[in-house]
């Protein structure tokens, strides 16, 4: 059903959907939680294969990320998932079960114990190996302006470095 490829072999196509949002997907103690994600993608960082990602600390994701050290990335390469997307980067998994919310299914993940989301074509299962919360007083007035010094966006983002310990694509779309 997936075929394996190389974490870069789709690295295109993952950075053209991360504008209109891809799924991270993070478990810790029996919980699993879904969060749409614009900002990273996969790079080659300390000659191996590495996602980057950006998490804010209020998102309910951000704890599961910190407590388990792993993360899922799941990105649909065709288009269907619209409303799924805009519910789970919008909405709380505080709040609400966001997989029986929109029809999503948790399939279990192959090296991590956070699930990929089965309706999404292209996969990467990720371990935190370095993260680093922004300095914000490095951060540029323009940029701080914009992204976290207003009353919609002030949380501070956490750049997690993950290593990609796999990466496959569904049958579907190969
Ligand atoms: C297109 C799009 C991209 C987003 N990118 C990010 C991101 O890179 N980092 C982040 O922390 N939140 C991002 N968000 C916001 C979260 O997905 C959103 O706050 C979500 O409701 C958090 O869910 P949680 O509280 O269940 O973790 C994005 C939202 C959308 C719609």
């Amino acid at each position: 059903m997936y075929t394996n490829v190389s974490p870069f072999e789709y690295a295109g196509a993952a950075l053209e959907r991360m504008k209109p949002g891809v799924f991270l997907t993070a478990s810790a103690e029996g919980r699993s939680n879904t969060m749409i994600i614009g900002w990273g993608g996969p790079l080659m960082i300390w000659n191996r294969p590495m996602m980057v990602v950006f998490i804010r600390d209020i998102r309910a994701t951000y704890g599961l990320v910190e407590k388990s050290g792993e993360f899922t990335v799941s990105v649909p390469l065709r288009d269907g998932l619209e409303e799924a997307i805009k519910f789970c980067g919008t909405r709380s998994g505080r709040d609400v079960d966001k997989f029986a919310a929109c029809h999503l299914t948790p399939v279990p993940g192959r090296k991590v114990g956070a699930p990929i989301i089965g309706e999404c074509d292209l996969h990467y299962e990720c371990k935190v190996l370095y993260k680093q919360t922004l300095d914000q007083s490095a951060v540029p007035q323009a940029i701080k302006d914009r992204f976290y010094a207003n009353p919609v966006n002030n949380a501070n983002h956490t750049v997690y470095f993950a290593d990609i310990l796999d990466c496959y694509v569904d049958g579907r779309v190969r």
